[in-house]
């Protein structure tokens, strides 16, 4: 028997880059908070099991609400990601050996990148992170001076969801020092490796206004 994977969803931001407004969490697409698509999307892979929300702390008992669909458990998320994420680990069901960190602002995450990181979990590695090649040619700045032009034919763009041995996630949040955006950043500083799968376009992070243009499109392209 294969046993479930547990999902952490941070979900708890502010949304500030998408400007004023509701929590980005709670924001619509076509009609519906981003967390609802994203949830969908988690419960339509089939090895996810247990999932806990990290909600922003006003707002857990609307979460509760909208998801009560979904069978998930609603935590208050923290001050930052990093927080959040750690909040939303204490409450997962400790039976769970294999864990996906993954981003509500990724909210129309294709259900087979979820499945493409677990198979890889499940192979053996020890972190997974889905990864995209970068389209802009990335330089160092410092002032308004280049200092350095980064090689983009080994640059990266990295996604969710993440995927964790249990005890390697919770040694590298115990371990972490400040905030970060990034968990297997934290993996990576403890010197395990992390391995990586092709990531998906679709995947992306709702950030800006101009995501959710292109989320609507994705949308409709999918109906
Ligand atoms: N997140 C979280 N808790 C925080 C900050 C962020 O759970 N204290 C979550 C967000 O809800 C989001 C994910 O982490 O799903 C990625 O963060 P980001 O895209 O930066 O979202 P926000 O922090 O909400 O946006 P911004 O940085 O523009 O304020
Ligand atoms: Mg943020």
């Amino acid at each position: 028997m294969t046993r479930p994977v547990g999902v952490l969803v941070p979900a708890a931001g502010l949304g500030t880059r998408l400007g004023p407004g509701a929590p980005k969490a709670l924001r619509e697409l076509a009609g519906e908070p981003l967390l609802v698509h994203a949830v969908r999307g988690l419960r339509a892979a089939p090895s996810v099991g247990p999932v806990v929300v990290a909600a922003p702390a006003a707002d857990v008992t609307q979460v509760q609400a909208l998801l009560a669909p979904y069978d998930v458990v609603v935590v208050a998320g923290g001050a930052e990601r990093t927080d959040s994420v750690r909040l939303a680990l204490d409450a997962l069901d400790p039976a769970v050996a294999l864990v996906l960190v993954h981003d509500a602002a990724r909210c129309l995450t294709p259900p087979a990148l979820v499945e493409a990181v677990v198979a890889c979990l499940r192979e053996g590695a020890d972190a997974v992170v889905p990864v995209l090649r970068v389209a802009d040619t990335v330089k160092t700045v410092e002032g308004t001076t280049v200092v350095a032009t980064a090689d983009r034919s080994a640059l990266r763009a990295v996604q969710t969801p993440q995927g964790f041995r249990r005890d390697v996630l919770a040694r590298a949040h115990a371990a972490a020092a400040g905030s970060t955006t990034d968990d297997a950043g934290l993996v990576e500083a403890l010197g395990v490796p992390v391995t990586t799968v092709p990531g998906d376009e679709e995947a992306f992070k709702v950030t800006r206004p101009i995501d959710l243009l292109l989320a609507e499109a994705v949308l409709a392209g999918r109906r």
